[in-house]
């Protein structure tokens, strides 16, 4: 049978999270292309402009196919239009409705994916006619659509949606937890928090060793980093403002402790963005300020996460893995 894996041409089940403000940008992407997997750009908040520069930079980096993922509440339509004028071989769709861009994707062959967050989701997604859905689990960093951990709503997807293909996202840091999710019917496995600890994501250096030094119960489902992207859940490494914030008896939005106050700023290009508490920007790597303040995004995956490497060792590591886990 032709597997999503073949009609894409990828050698192996693993794609990186596309994660936003580039943060999975041009060099994690192509790292992980030419290692064999599916490297997602991270295109999510950025502007038409910038993620066309993306773009073209992923192209001269590899001639791999590759993806960009947009998120839906947060895109003008820009950002998928720069996908649009550069036929991205794979489109991720996170947050919202497919139906909408399907019909355009498809007249320029474009493969669309649809990151869900439980069975009936999928449903709606495979009817609106995505090409594949990335089934994410409670386990999950970053923003979480999921209210089921992954081995359950991976199990009653695959079961529903029959030849749709499904990739697993959510609490995977190796190839032995590669291995379930094949088991249990995904055909590839996407992971954000194993590549923020990688060489090339664009993410601050003290926040990748934050993430090298976490575990799993340090981490938190919570609404706090809502200036941006309001009444969304997300998972964090507990940290300051989290932990002054419930202090304070978990007050509502705008009677927080700590509100309006600046706490960094972010090097974009030639701008300097002013970041304030409680705003959903993670720490890229043009950070400067407090970073105990900041939005820490990660997952259950920090407990197999031991290292900050170089993509290509990642995934030469999950492969082994993954190798043993099935022989
Ligand atoms: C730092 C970070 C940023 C993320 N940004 C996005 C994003 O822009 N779009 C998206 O669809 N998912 C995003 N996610 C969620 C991932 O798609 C995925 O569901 C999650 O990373 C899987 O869990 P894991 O981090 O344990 O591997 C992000 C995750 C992290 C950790």
């Amino acid at each position: 049978m032709r597997t999503m894996l073949d009609h894409l041409n990828i050698k192996l089940p693993v794609w990186n999270a596309g994660m936003g403000g580039g943060m999975a940008g041009p060099a994690l992407v192509a790292a992980v292309c030419e290692a064999g997997g599916l490297g997602v750009l991270g295109a999510g908040s950025a502007p038409g402009h910038l993620v066309s520069a993306w773009l073209e930079q992923t192209r001269a980096l590899t001639s791999r196919p590759f993806g960009a993922n947009i998120i839906l509440p947060m895109s003008d339509g820009s950002d998928i239009e720069a996908c649009f004028n550069a036929r991205v071989p794979v489109l991720v769709l996170f947050w919202g409705d497919a139906q909408p861009y399907v019909k355009d994707a498809h007249k320029r062959d474009m493969f669309v994916v649809a990151q869900c967050g439980g069975p009936e989701d999928a449903v709606a997604a495979a009817d609106a006619g995505v090409d594949a859905v990335i089934m994410q689990g409670v386990e999950a960093g970053g923003h979480v659509k999921a209210v089921a951990p992954l081995a359950e709503t991976l199990r009653a997807t695959v079961k529903v949606l029959g030849p749709v293909p499904v990739i697993a996202a959510g609490g995977i840091a190796d190839g032995a937890a590669i291995a379930d999710v094949l088991a249990a019917g995904a055909q590839a496995a996407s992971l954000g928090t194993r590549f923020v600890a990688s060489v090339e994501a664009d993410a601050f250096q003290d926040y990748k060793q934050r993430i090298v030094k976490a575990i799993a119960d340090d981490t938190v489902m919570t609404t706090l980093f809502d200036i941006g992207w309001p009444n969304a859940n997300h998972r964090v490494i507990r940290n300051t403002t989290y932990e002054r914030w419930e202090a304070a008896g978990k007050p509502a939005s705008g009677e927080r402790p700590g509100e309006k106050q600046d706490i960094g700023e972010l090097a974009l290009g030639e701008h300097r963005v002013l970041l304030q508490r409680y705003c959903v920007i993670p720490p890229l790597s043009g950070f400067d300020g407090d970073l105990e303040s900041m939005p820490l995004y990660a997952g259950h995956s920090v407990d197999g996460i031991h290292d900050i490497a170089p993509a290509a060792d990642i995934i030469a590591r999950l492969h082994d893995e993954l190798r043993r886990a099935v022989n």
